[in-house]
């Protein structure tokens, strides 16, 4: 009944309200087990927009591509930064990032962009390069004899390897010329601890986003505040190589907040979770579709080993110090589109802005609605990724599906006739779009490169089913898989 009464308040001219039956647990981004077909059927009653009332808030979902860019192109009346500020507070403790409140004046997205994108690329990923083939091969992943084979969940080898890579390339290794193995072991034993604690409180971040205190979690609150002790700037400072991201956000923390020493931590943790929670679960959807598809996986071989052979590089895992710069990372498109396919079947980032006043938003048909001050308007890209119409087949993997036919990448997607201005939206859209998305293919490129030069690897069932997504992440980023799948890899003999 109260969905009555709010159909009352909804004024004419606005979008169609179809809050009421919504299965709302307590879980603002928690729409029901299938999010994609609870707007598809919504869509097909309602049209290109329509509005839910989610925890107390009014959410108008945009459905109709070619209007996305009326609220994509940075318009007067809409506002991005209030929902990512209060939510990141919401969710890491940290006091508010926002410069209207007061606490720092520090541009946020000016530090990202500055410090992941341009100049600062070439050397996070030729850190990243090193610390892949370290954690690849000299540490404790390989543990039986070279030819023998070793068996292991694609999550977890891709979690343990790109954790540890991704975390000693943004926040460095311990100053300690100390390089005994019972050192190297300890620093590893730190890394591995830090992914447990990242995988606890990655558990419980979706129930933070919806509001929850982090209180009612013990493990989850215990795992945030581990992170954050160990991200302490009084740590970070006794550290080597630490990436200019973190560098400059330290310094910015310390000049230009009046943030306590937990909460600057706290900043930190933010940046690690968004390094981390949607890459990992990217990594392993490209590895596991590419695994169980012959036709990528040697497209993919023959791309790797002529890219090593053009510039000389000789695959020797005694001595692993294979190298590739943007430019060589630029330039393979066929593990460009398996990222892509992947990517396109797992991600699931609700796209937001929120009204700063009242204003009249116009479709692409011509219709106008009106939206108020407040009120939320949100593009859910599985809604494209999964059109027939854009893709046809779009529950079948096809590894080359973002390939034109010259092999190069496939920039023109159409629907109806028309061509998409957006077609694929896994980093976001617009200003919010991730500041990180050059680095992240970048880093799955690499992985995919030393594992296909390294390893010869199959999946232990090589029927296995696709293992579902767990939905209850639906509207943050790529999602997981609800179980592990097995495979087995083992040194290639060169
Ligand atoms: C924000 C996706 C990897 C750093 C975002 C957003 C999305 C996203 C959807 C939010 C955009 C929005 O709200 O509209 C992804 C995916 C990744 C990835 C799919 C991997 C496959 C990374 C990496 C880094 C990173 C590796 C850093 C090293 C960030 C940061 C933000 C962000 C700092 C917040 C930006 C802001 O609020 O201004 N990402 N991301 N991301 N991402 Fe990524």
């Amino acid at each position: 009944c109260s969905s009555l009464f709010d159909g009352c308040f909804r004024q004419p001219g606005e979008p169609p309200l179809e809050n009421g039956w919504i299965p709302y647990l307590g879980c603002a981004l928690q729409f029901g087990a299938n999010p994609l077909e609870f707007l598809r059927s919504r869509q097909k009653k309602s049209g290109h927009i329509f509005t839910c009332k989610i925890a107390g808030q009014y959410v108008h979902f945009l459905c109709d591509p070619f209007s996305y860019h009326a609220v994509i192109r940075q318009g007067r009346h809409l506002d991005w930064k209030k929902f990512h500020f209060d939510a990141s507070a919401k969710a890491f403790g940290h006091e508010s990032m926002d410069p209207s409140h007061g606490y720092t004046t520090e541009n946020l997205h000016q530090t990202f962009l500055k410090t992941l994108q341009g100049d600062a690329l070439p050397s996070l990923i030729e850190t990243m390069m090193e610390n892949l083939q370290s954690t690849a091969l000299q540490s404790g992943v390989l543990k039986a004899k070279p030819s023998e084979w070793q068996v292991d969940g694609i999550f977890a080898f891709c979690y343990k390897i790109m954790f540890e890579a991704g975390y000693l390339t943004l926040f460095g290794k311990e100053l300690d010329g100390d390089k005994s193995v019972a050192r190297q072991q300890a620093q590893k034993a730190l890394v591995l601890n830090a992914l447990e604690n990242f995988k606890e409180f990655d558990k419980i971040f979706p129930a933070l986003i919806a509001g929850l205190p982090i209180h009612v979690f013990m493990s989850g609150h215990s795992a945030r505040e581990n992170l954050a002790k160990t991200l302490l700037h009084e740590n970070l400072s006794k550290r080597a190589n630490v990436s200019d991201l973190i560098s400059l956000r330290m310094l910015l923390n310390d000049t230009l907040s009046t943030f306590n020493e937990l909460s600057k931590a706290r900043t930190h943790v933010a940046i690690l979770w968004a390094s981390q929670a949607n890459t990992l679960p990217a990594t392993f959807w490209t590895l596991f579709y590419m695994i169980r598809c012959p036709a990528a996986l040697k497209a993919a071989n023959e791309e790797v080993k002529k890219m090593f052979e053009n510039s000389n590089q000789k695959i020797d895992p005694s001595n692993s110090r294979l190298v590739l710069t943007r430019e060589q990372l630029d330039n393979m498109p066929i593990l460009d589109s398996i990222i892509k396919e992947a990517m396109r079947l797992s991600s699931a980032s609700l796209n937001v802005r929120v009204a700063k006043d009242d204003f009249l938003l116009h479709l692409d048909n011509k219709e106008s609605y009106q939206i108020r001050k407040d009120d939320v308007i949100a593009m859910y890209p599985p809604l494209l990724h999964f059109d027939p119409e854009i893709y046809e087949d779009p529950l079948t993997y096809k590894y080359d599906r973002f390939l034109n036919e010259n092999g190069q990448e496939k920039t023109c997607f159409n629907r109806n006739g028309r061509k998409l201005r957006y077609f694929y939206m896994p980093f976001g859209s617009g200003v919010t779009k991730c500041p990180g998305r050059f680095f992240a293919v970048h880093e799955i490129k690499q992985f995919l490169s030393l594992i296909l030069s390294y390893f010869e690897i199959e999946l232990l069932d090589s029927d296995v089913k696709i293992p579902p997504l767990d939905q209850s992440r639906a509207g943050l980023g790529i999602l997981q898989p609800t179980h592990d799948v097995d495979f087995r890899f083992r040194l290639k003999t060169h």
